[in-house]
């Protein structure tokens, strides 16, 4: 089972730290749990916990260069991460970035062989006018599904942060529509808590959850895990 905690911009460097060596502690008695932490970019510690992996939650789609403000792949294989979020709904909505931005940036990673959480999603006005399964099918548009470190992470936009996650019925018909067109893997996003967790990730075809508010103390990260 995969299990994803999405820290957005909380944490700083040394609470980032300090949770990490406590939930690596606690991972150490858990089998078949596999756990990846996505800090902020400055928070990044070494990839190099024992039961944890370390990825992060934006880059650019080049080695290095002339992008200010962007981190690329040399500075996150310096700290040994090889796992990377693309396209978080976050991404595309506040700061623009295009599907043909993320695809390029799926390219460029897939190419250097990272694990990539591609992150898709509709709004609510899509949602409430039954067309989600045609827009998540235009998000990952010209994406190798076939690439076999692929994740994708289905976070309905209106779920995110609204404490209320989609419904269970919502959450299998989409994950088995993903299955249909080809994903071999995929997690849910959107609300995911203790008190939800367990029941979503029993549905037949999801692989696990993506964890945002949840995710950031660690007694709450841990009874989602289990
Ligand atoms: P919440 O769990 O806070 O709804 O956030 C989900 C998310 O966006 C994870 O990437």
């Amino acid at each position: 089972m995969i299990i994803a905690g999405n820290f957005k911009t909380h944490h700083t460097r040394s609470s980032t730290l300090k949770f990490c060596r406590e939930l690596d502690r606690y991972l150490s008695s858990k089998k078949d749990k596999e756990v990846t932490i996505f800090p902020t970019l400055s928070s990044l510690p070494y990839n190099d916990f024992a039961h944890l992996k370390i990825g992060a939650q934006n880059a650019y789609g080049a080695k290095n260069g002339a992008y200010s403000g962007e981190v690329g792949a040399d500075q996150l294989l310096e700290l040994g991460i090889k796992t990377l979020l693309i396209g978080h709904s976050e991404r595309r909505g506040i700061f623009k970035e295009s599907n043909q931005l993320v695809r390029k940036k799926f390219e460029f990673y897939s190419n250097e062989g990272f694990e990539i959480f591609f992150c898709i999603g509709e709004d609510l006005p899509t949602y409430q006018s039954g067309k989600t399964k045609e827009f998540l099918f235009s998000q990952l548009d010209r994406i190798d599904l076939e690439y076999p470190k692929l994740i994708i992470a289905y976070e309905p936009i209106w779920a995110i942060g609204s404490g209320e996650s989609a419904g269970l019925e919502q959450i299998e018909e989409i994950h088995s529509f993903l299955r249909e067109i080809g994903v071999k893997t995929s997690v849910y996003g959107g609300s995911v808590k203790p008190s939800n967790a367990q029941d979503i990730m029993n549905l037949k075809s999801v692989d696990g959850v993506l964890v945002g508010g949840a995710s950031l103390e660690l007694e709450s990260f841990c009874s989602i895990i289990g």
